[in-house]
């Protein structure tokens, strides 16, 4: 494949008192993004951050801003976090009334626009989507908390995904989020992943020394 490879760091591991200083390091180390998890206590049971947070983190970097909303009905929201300097806003399959003009609107609002499933929704109902989607994102865990294992079986749905992609002639991103680490990443790529997010295996230990070794790892398999 030739596809690049991304380097997301889940800055939902950092330690907050010092994140600016933080995300330097993981951009020094070449990561290209960085990733904000939202949570709203509705579609997630945990709450985490948000706008202010993203305004003030904007600037610290030149790295994409790579928003995941992890919130209920978030068409409310997209215009917000668009305006607090993401890039790109994920929104979840399963918490949208109308994917279609939750999509429309990060559109409208100059973002890229990614769709999110959780591990129990089947694979297929983001076939509708295909076209309006730039990114697709498989939660490799439940979303909700940094360090989970990663569920086994999501290495088969990237795989149909990609399989899905391929077969309509569509180059486009495949972002996975949950439990992995320099030792699996290479797994996740193989099976058609190209955009990485670790929060833990990031954050966790020397940053980066950690980021340094993802990347090292991607680029091998670009
Ligand atoms: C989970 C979040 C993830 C999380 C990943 O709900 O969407 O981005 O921070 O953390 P790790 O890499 O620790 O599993
Ligand atoms: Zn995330």
């Amino acid at each position: 494949m030739s596809m690049k490879n991304i380097l997301a760091p889940s800055i939902l591991s950092a330690d907050f008192k010092a994140l600016g200083e933080e995300i330097k390091q993981t951009e020094e180390a070449g990561a290209q993004y960085i990733h904000f998890d939202v949570m709203d206590g509705m579609f997630v049971p945990s709450i985490s951050f948000g706008m202010p947070v993203l305004s003030s983190i904007r600037g610290v970097t030149g790295q994409t801003m790579d928003v995941h909303l992890m919130v209920q009905e978030p068409v409310r929201y997209v215009k917000e976090f668009a305006a607090c300097g993401a890039d790109i806003i994920t929104v979840h399959l399963e918490a949208c009334g109308d994917v279609k003009a939750t999509l429309d609107e990060i559109h409208r609002c100059g973002a890229g626009a990614g769709i999110s499933i959780k591990p129990g929704t089947p694979v297929e109902s983001l076939a509708p989507y295909l076209d309006d989607g730039d990114m697709f994102l498989i939660m490799s865990v439940e979303p909700g908390f940094g360090g989970q294992a990663f569920i086994p079986e999501s290495l088969e749905r990237i795989r149909r995904l990609r399989a899905m992609l391929d077969a309509r002639g569509m180059d486009k991103d495949i972002e996975v989020d949950g439990g992995i680490y320099h030792s699996n990443v290479a797994e996740v790529l193989k099976a058609g992943a190209n955009v990485i997010v670790s929060g833990s295996g990031v954050y966790k230990g020397d940053i980066l020394q950690n980021t340094a070794g993802f990347m090292e790892i991607l680029r091998a398999y670009e």
